[in-house]
């Protein structure tokens, strides 16, 4: 018998999301648009978004420690770390060594951004699968992390959100696995216009329904190259999860595929409510995180099926604009995720749009050379129990608050600046937070 090569595959994940979100029907009546539109019409009902002391590091850092504290020795043994985003916060220094610092991650290990739009956190996985075949006994981080931000009053404010996803990637020859891949993947590339964000912008631009068209072109395109790797001979995974910019779009994916398959017309629907809108309740209350929208439903898939998916196949689409396309395919493992997302969602702030409006303008604010000197805020940033909060820049330097945890407890307990002390050993690992999932509150089950 040939004996199974060792792979990297997903271990475990963890999730982050900002402090703050607004309900989408609020958003229509401010916007004087029909609130169906945004519930039916593209799938939103709640959108998440970054107020002052939270930007794509700290999500990063957050989703990262989230994951880490699941388990002692996790984080010593993290070799590589991979930040997928395309909301950097510098031209220069990456995200991934911000995230070393707070997270005092092995001074060996090898840090570094991926920007291809939506696209990075897939291109971090697939490169920190072949890493770990080669280093069985280590540990690599990649972390999705993104603010999605639109002009306001554009067409493509709704879909605006912001969050982490933090996956770590270990050898199946060592861990215990909640997710393995083949290592066939359906390729496309194309050079267009479809979305994007000049450097000195803060906020994307993007042509909608010709993003949209990329997005299925680019899908259909990738799908027949799989196919042809597998020479048409296996069937693909019923359960399906697709990049989600907003929620109905993964329906417009599913059901493209399905015309393009030619299968019967008449079941399109009943499958997807079947095999995909179970996976995408959290992205309805999250909004768009971009490259880690399909990591978000992943997660999501986890939380409300738990040890049912052991076994089960997938398939996984990622796009990112600009463009490249992806499909591949996975089986879940013994190992099931509990990456506790309603209770992140459930200890969020709900504010009116008056507030949405004045809370992002201030976070942006902080973007700006000396905030942290001008800043009035220094107190209400830290009032807050979170790990890591941004607290503006001075002389060009970001600077970020460590909130120590007491890592028995899981609480907060003493703060101090960002600084290059060296690495103490992490005892913890009991998760503070209590489960409180409730699955009635979540979308009907796969079966
Ligand atoms: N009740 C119910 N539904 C309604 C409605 C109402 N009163 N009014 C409109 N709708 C429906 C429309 O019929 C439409 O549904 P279908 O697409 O199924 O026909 C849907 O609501 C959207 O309405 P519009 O067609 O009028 O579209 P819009 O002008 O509001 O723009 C959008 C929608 C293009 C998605 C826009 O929000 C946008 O530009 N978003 C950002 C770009 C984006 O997400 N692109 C996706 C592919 S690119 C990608 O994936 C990368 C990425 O992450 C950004």
């Amino acid at each position: 018998m040939v004996k199974k090569e060792a792979d990297g595959a997903i271990v475990d994940l963890g999730v982050a999301f900002p402090r703050y979100f607004v309900k989408h029907d609020a958003l229509a009546a401010a916007r004087d648009v029909d609130p169906a539109k945004f519930r039916f019409g593209l799938g939103c009902e709640e959108m998440t978004f970054c107020g002052p002391g939270e930007d794509t590091v700290t999500l990063a850092a957050t989703a990262a420690w989230n994951v880490l504290r699941q388990k002692t020795g996790r984080l010593e043994r993290v070799g590589l770390c991979i930040v997928g985003t395309e909301s950097g916060v510098d031209g220069s220094k990456s995200v991934a060594s911000h995230v070393h610092g707070l997270l005092r991650l092995p001074p060996t290990c090898r840090v570094f951004d991926i920007q291809h739009a939506c696209y990075g956190a897939t291109a971090g996985i697939q490169m920190a699968r072949a890493w770990v075949s080669r280093h069985p006994s280590q540990l690599a981080l990649v972390i999705a992390s993104d603010i999605a931000r639109y002009e306001r009053y554009s067409a493509g404010e709704p879909t605006q959100g912001a969050g982490a996803v933090a996956l770590l990637i270990g050898s199946t020859e060592t861990e215990d696995i909640c997710l393995t891949f083949s290592n066939i993947s359906g390729m496309h590339a194309s050079d267009v216009y479809d979305f994007w964000r000049p450097t000195y912008q803060k906020t994307a631009v993007v042509r909608g329904k010709f993003s949209i068209s990329c997005y299925l072109e680019g899908m259909v395109a990738a799908y027949e190259h799989y196919m042809e790797q597998i020479q048409h001979e296996e069937s693909t995974p019923t359960l399906q999860l697709f990049h989600a910019p907003f929620p109905h779009m993964a329906r417009k994916a599913h059901r493209r595929l399905w015309e393009h398959r030619g299968l019967d017309p008449e079941t399109w629907e009943p499958a997807y409510t079947r095999w995909v809108a179970p996976s995408l309740w959290a992205n309805r209350r999250i909004g768009n995180i971009y490259t880690g929208s399909v990591y978000l439903s992943l997660a999501a898939l986890f939380e409300l099926e738990g040890e049912a998916l052991q076994d089960r196949d997938v398939a996984l689409f990622s796009y990112g604009s600009g463009s490249c396309s992806e499909y591949f395919t996975g089986r879940f493992g013994a190992h099931t995720a509990t990456p506790r997302i309603l209770e992140h969602l459930n200890a969020r702030e709900e504010v009116d749009v008056e507030q949405y409006e004045l809370l992002s303008e201030r976070s942006l604010a902080l973007e700006s050379n000396g905030s942290f000197a001008a800043t009035s805020l220094q107190s209400e940033l830290t009032d807050v129990e979170r790990p890591f909060i941004f607290l503006g820049i001075r002389d060009h330097e970001r600077v970020y608050l460590q909130n120590e945890a007491d890592w028995q407890s899981g609480c907060f307990v003493a703060a101090r600046l960002q600084t290059s002390e060296s690495i103490p050993t992490v005892p913890v690992v009991e998760p503070a937070l209590t489960s409180s999932v409730q699955h009635s509150q979540l979308d009907g089950a796969i079966s």
